[in-house]
């Protein structure tokens, strides 16, 4: 397609599932998901996210991906393209800042993985810890503003020289070798973990649902956490679509995309319980969790040093290669439509991060006012990972719905699937769960919270 390859275009049908595939696995699979399944309760709560992942997820990244093979455009152009003149560009808007609010604290997250990749290699872990050790390293290394300031940068200068350099080829190579690796020592964890002496109640909190521990907050956090680990809800998976060849199935490719992130998820899980019984933390011990529970998982292993050191790495790349499809997000939006280069959007969007991230980064013991914002009782990461990770990825979602449900229509966002041939079997589930499941239980969720005012 040539206005497809003058924008970018993925080289192979496999690039474009990798890319998808390394945006959406990342931070959200190791370290968000285990620590909000330990905040909320455990198996429940993966129940409740697995039905959210394929009945609610995977339909709306069919009709993101669509949305921009069809148009072409990032979100905001994508959506003014097909109804032209109309508010619906604003939810299109909406993605490209949230891409900017979820960048601002990830990268913080990420620059904690970068740092603690240089404590492995440095030795720290190398000796047998105590729960309250880890917990101690943790956060003497999260309130130090400079550390954490400085990880902030180098992360978001690392995803906007690759951002610069054009996606396909910054991602496609990654994606490749890396993630199978990452993959295999998520396995070989996963049978250390549950191999630990006192794994089973760790188990059993993870795998054995008690439904008693459903709480109001279970049901956005579910959702939001499945609309964040699988990249939905503002656009990314609309920008990734606009790359992709006529000829490649999306329904496959979304279909492969929604199952191995929530494979990598739940290895996470096993890994993380587990060893986190067996240490005798708590499993509500929220944003540090994996970053007390593994260092002496690690220690428990042959040549630990190394593996974490390995584990530490990949995780940073896993984290980078979902950095750039935010940051590609409001990047495109900037080029395509205000005409600018790829470099200044690079640098101003990457700039504004930054700034934004700055809070996030001191929000733990480095400010004490972000560290505990007055009124709200969280610290200012938390904060926005809620605002931007869930409500509004669960807003866009639902918007993006109702859109290709209604305004574009299903029939029209078939057509597109079904270009060149393709086989769209699941067209009738596909179509009645993006109408009405996916609006619905979405927007009751939403209502639910605002009625009871239970934001947090
Ligand atoms: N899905 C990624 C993760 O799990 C994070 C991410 C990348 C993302 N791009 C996104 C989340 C777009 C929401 C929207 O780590």
């Amino acid at each position: 397609m040539a206005s497809a390859s003058a924008r970018g275009a993925w080289k192979s049908r496999l690039g474009f599932i990798l890319a998808a595939a390394g945006s959406a696995i990342g931070l959200g699979n190791i370290w968000r998901f285990p620590y909000v399944v330990g905040e909320n309760g455990g198996a429940a709560f993966v129940l409740i996210y697995l039905g959210f992942v394929f009945l609610i997820g995977a339909p709306v990244m069919i009709s993101e991906l669509a949305l921009g093979r069809r148009t072409e455009r990032n979100p905001v152009g994508a959506f003014a393209s097909l109804a032209p003149g109309s508010l619906w560009q604003f939810v299109g808007l909406l993605g490209v800042i949230t891409g900017v609010g979820i960048l601002s604290f990830y990268g913080v997250v990420a620059g904690w993985t970068v740092g603690y990749f240089f404590k492995t290699v440095g030795g720290t872990f190398n000796r047998p810890m105590s729960a309250e050790e880890t917990a101690a390293i943790f956060s003497g290394f999260v309130s130090n503003w400079m550390v954490a300031c400085g990880l902030l940068l180098t992360f978001l200068v690392l995803t906007a020289l690759i951002v610069w350099r054009g996606v396909s080829d910054g991602i496609e190579f990654m994606s490749k070798i890396l993630m199978p690796i990452l993959l295999l020592l998520l396995i070989v964890l996963a049978a250390r973990s549950v191999t630990l002496s006192g794994a089973g109640p760790g188990l059993r909190f993870y795998l054995a649902p008690d439904f008693s521990k459903i709480t109001p907050q279970t049901f956005p956090t579910a959702l939001g956490q499945a609309f964040f680990s699988l990249s939905l809800g503002m656009g990314a998976m609309i920008t990734y679509g606009s790359y992709i060849g006529k000829r490649d199935n999306l329904v496959s490719a979304a279909g492969m995309v929604c199952l191995f992130d929530t494979m990598i998820a739940l290895l996470a899980g096993l890994i993380i319980f587990p060893a986190l019984f067996h240490a005798g933390l708590d499993p509500a011990s929220g944003v540090g969790l994996v970053f007390q529970v593994l260092p002496p998982l690690f220690a428990t292993l042959p040549a630990g040093q190394l593996f974490g050191a390995a584990f530490f790495l990949l995780l940073t790349i896993a984290a980078l290669t979902s950095t750039i499809s935010l940051l590609e997000v409001p990047v495109s939006y900037l080029i395509d439509e205000f005409k600018w280069s790829r470099g200044k959007a690079v640098l101003v969007t990457s700039l504004g991060t930054l700034l934004l991230g700055l809070p996030s980064a001191l929000a733990f013991g480095a400010v004490d006012f972000f560290s505990a914002l007055p009124g709200v009782g969280l610290d200012f990461l938390s904060l926005m990972n809620i605002i931007f990770g869930n409500y509004s990825l669960s807003l866009g979602s639902l918007l993006l719905a109702v859109f290709v449900g209604y305004r574009w229509g299903v029939a029209g966002a078939a057509e597109e699937i079904e270009q060149e041939g393709v086989r769209f079997g699941l067209r009738p589930a596909w179509a009645f769960l993006i109408r009405f499941l996916c609006p619905v239980a979405v927007a009751v969720i939403i209502v639910y919270i605002v009625l009871t005012g239970n934001y947090f």
